[in-house]
């Protein structure tokens, strides 16, 4: 089939490169012309996907980027991968995605299967698209992109896909494409299923997080290792699930897709209680690290030189959308800290360069990539660890 994608970051990326291991010839579209360039150079921005990779499929054609959105007419399959942010009241910001239906309105005219994979509210394929693009004959499905980057046992293939469609025609032909390069699809009743589906699960995983989150502050008061309880309670084979306490919730999805839950929840009447609940909670959790920190080191910071280790949201990925690394570092430094900060995959953040781990009075791990430098870590004088996964520091 012939596949343009809208939107060439996380999503749309990975997902081209899904598309054109299946055999299909796809372009991808956006409208930052300097990635475009990037990528049609054979530079992939995205971990998981390698430069090699992405030459390899320029060079057999199966794979271009365009800038220009006139390239979208004449495809099979029209799939949409734009950001689904917040707005500074943090409502749902849904610009990105009606700026792409108006792309499909105004460019393509040969009728297509059109697929939402940005994640947003139910009723959006069908109000915010669909009703959008007028006079063209075009299927609509909604298939949610559930991709975690950096995760290196799920990926597009083995991870079951949804699919709901406008019509039973949209359902079948959104099965036939997916179904050429993942493994199982699970077709629902409707597209408000599918986009309901994936903003409950990340608001089943926020409002977990935030539950472990203020379980680790219990435990911690009552002299219990939160760590060692969450192994404990896991090895019930039935009824349990583990989620690990943290520094708080970052990337594009934990912090903001239940935002989309609270938002149609209020526009029916059905108070999001847990959702407000848990953003609070874990909004708070970079203020209860730099309270421990203080707590660990005698009750103040002022003028001790503080390294914060690992900014990006996540370990092994270079993404700092809503990272809970900012707010640690902003209050570090309210209490008079000289903090810098050591990523060797962020490298320039907020005006700022990853600075050597060595030298630094005290080191906060927020995110611990593979291959850190654990024995500079150790060589400060203290250590607060937020991962759990350094052995006899002081931590969450
Ligand atoms: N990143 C993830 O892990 C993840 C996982 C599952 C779902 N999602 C969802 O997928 C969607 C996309 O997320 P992402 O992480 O790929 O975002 P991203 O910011 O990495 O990429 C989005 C791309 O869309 C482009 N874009 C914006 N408006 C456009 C337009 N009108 N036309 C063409 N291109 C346009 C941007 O330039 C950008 O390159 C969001 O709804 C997100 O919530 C993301």
């Amino acid at each position: 089939m012939r596949v343009a994608i809208i939107g060439q970051g996380y999503v749309g990326l990975t997902m081209a490169v899904g598309a054109a291991s299946a055999g299909h010839s796809v372009i991808g579209v956006d409208v930052n012309s300097t990635l475009i360039d990037q990528l049609n150079a054979g530079k992939s921005h995205i971990e998981g996907i390698t430069d090699t990779d992405l030459a390899g499929f320029i060079a057999a054609c199966s794979y271009a980027a365009s800038a220009d959105a006139s390239v979208l007419d004449g495809s099979d399959v029209i799939v949409i991968a734009v950001p689904t942010p917040l707005d500074a009241q943090r409502n749902p910001d849904l610009s990105f995605v009606r700026a792409a239906a108006e792309l499909i309105q105004k460019n393509v005219k040969s009728p297509a299967l059109i697929v939402n994979e940005s994640t947003s509210y139910p009723g959006t394929l069908r109000n915010e698209i669909a009703a959008r693009i007028t006079g063209v004959d075009h299927l609509y499905a909604s298939s949610p992109e559930r991709v975690d980057p950096g995760n290196n046992q799920w990926g597009t293939k083995n991870t079951p896909r949804l699919i709901g469609g406008l019509t039973p025609a949209a359902v079948a032909k959104a099965c036939e494409f997916y179904g050429s390069f993942c493994d199982s699809i699970i077709e629902v009743s409707s597209p408000e299923v599918a986009e309901a589906a994936k903003i409950f699960e990340n608001t089943f995983r926020q409002v977990n997080i935030a539950l472990v989150n203020e379980f680790a502050q219990i435990s911690d008061a009552l002299g219990i290792s939160s760590r060692e309880v969450i192994e404990a309670a896991a090895t019930k084979p039935y009824g349990f699930m583990a989620f690990n306490p943290g520094p708080g919730v970052g990337g594009h999805c934990i912090p903001v897709d239940p935002s989309y839950l609270a938002y149609v929840a209020n526009q029916v009447g059905v108070p999001a209680t847990f959702i407000e609940r848990a953003n609070e909670v874990n909004l708070a959790m970079p203020a209860y690290v730099v309270k421990r920190v203080l707590a660990g080191s005698g009750g103040s910071i002022k003028g001790k030189i503080v390294v914060v280790v690992g900014v990006s949201y996540k370990s092994n990925v270079a993404d700092t959308r809503e990272t809970p690394a900012a707010a640690v570092i902003d209050l570090l430094r309210e209490q008079g800290a000289a903090v810098t900060w050591h990523d060797d995959l962020v490298v320039n953040w907020r005006g700022e360069t990853s600075s050597p781990i060595a030298g630094a009075d005290m080191a906060v791990v927020v995110t611990k990539h593979d291959g850190v430098d654990l024995a500079a870590i150790m060589t400060c004088g203290y250590v607060f660890d937020c991962t759990g996964q350094i052995a006899g520091v002081d931590g969450i």
